[in-house]
């Protein structure tokens, strides 16, 4: 009933089904939305085994109209900076514009406040991630965070590989690239779950620490997979999909010293053509990157715009900006 007021409770596990539900009708886009239940098991469910992650429900009697989910960052940037991310809201088409937006993002910044957050930021929180920031296309989201106190950082892009039809050149065959690879002592494979020492040691040494547990989520899992390059029985390069969600696509690196050799572009088709197998007709390649390698190993185009905001929440701040009721 609409008279009754709107509270704010702790999500529990048991909730879950019905934020899926919620965010189904919740997110406008609808490649979001067809993806609900996995945005919601990677960045509540997966994510609260790694880090602290809070959900919050707002509810008007028993029913639920909003949920927010957010977590302390895992790699402060600036490094000694700490602070904590927003990774979903959505609140029901009917009740917006009535402030369950502003109080849950009220109630998220006193979280974070607490867990010693001294900003907080509206962008994706690797390895948990369900976007990089806010797409351009979520306009009342983009309306809303300025009008809570947000300010634009910076910009993210996502590119899109065309998966739905045979010629596409995204599913162009990597057999001859392969053959020519091994003539230089390259082999190429789908990672095996024994594979990640070696695969998470490669991309630390090479890449820095933020890719362990994409591979972990990419290796073995359902709906997830992995490619990785040998030579001399060691990694030169990977490319996984699926660790956030089944129709993105990375993270993927090459060793500096092999870039140029076609080992990428290799990597990069054998996990499209793992994703049109699991039905996907549009990989997203995720908060890229080289765009011109993209273009050409895939002929995947820029799509999805991602804005990032942050807001200073630390007690001494002179920003202006709305402060949490
Ligand atoms: C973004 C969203 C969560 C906002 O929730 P909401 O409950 O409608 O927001 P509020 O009512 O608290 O709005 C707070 C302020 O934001 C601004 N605002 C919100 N929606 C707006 C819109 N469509 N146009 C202009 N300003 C808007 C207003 O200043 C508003 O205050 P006011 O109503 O007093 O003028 C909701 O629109 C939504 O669920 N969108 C789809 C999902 C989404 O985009 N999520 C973000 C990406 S994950």
């Amino acid at each position: 009933m609409d008279d009754e007021r709107i509270s704010v409770t702790e999500l529990t596990i048991e909730r879950l089904p019905e934020v899926v539900a919620l965010c189904r009708r919740g997110l406008d886009l609808a490649e979001d939305a067809a993806e609900a239940e996995t945005i919601v098991d990677t960045v509540y469910r997966r994510a609260r085994v790694d880090r602290p992650v809070v959900g919050l429900l707002a509810v008007r009697g028993t029913k639920p109209v909003g949920v927010l989910v957010c977590s302390v960052a895992g790699q402060p940037d600036p490094p000694g900076a700490a602070y904590g991310c927003v990774d979903l809201v959505v609140v029901a088409p009917e009740e917006r514009r009535r402030g369950v937006g502003r109080t849950l993002l009220a109630y998220a910044e006193r979280w974070l406040a607490e867990r010693g957050a001294r900003e907080v930021l509206l962008a994706g929180n690797p390895p948990y991630y369900a976007w990089p920031g806010i797409d351009v296309r979520y306009t009342p989201a983009v309306c809303a965070v300025l009008a809570l106190g947000y300010r634009q950082d910076r910009t993210a892009w996502n590119m899109t590989a065309d998966l739905s039809y045979d010629d596409s050149p995204a599913l162009r065959s990597t057999t001859e690239a392969e053959r020519r690879l091994a003539t230089v002592g390259v082999t190429v494979r789908r990672a095996e779950p024994a594979d990640l020492p070696a695969l998470t040691a490669f991309a630390r040494d090479t890449f820095g620490g933020a890719w362990d547990r994409e591979l972990v989520g990419s290796v073995g899992r359902a709906g997830a997979g992995c490619h990785v390059a040998w030579r001399d029985g060691a990694v030169v390069g990977f490319a996984a999909w699926g660790s956030s969600r089944p129709s993105w696509f990375g993270p993927m690196g090459t060793d500096p010293a092999a870039v140029g050799s076609g080992i990428g572009s290799v990597l990069l088709r054998r996990c499209l053509r793992d994703q049109r197998a699991a039905g996907i007709a549009r990989a997203q390649i995720g908060w890229v990157g080289p765009v011109p390698f993209y273009s050409g190993s895939a002929g995947a185009r820029i799509e999805r715009v991602f804005l990032l905001y942050r807001k200073d929440i630390s007690p001494d701040r002179t920003q202006t900006g709305q402060e949490p009721e």
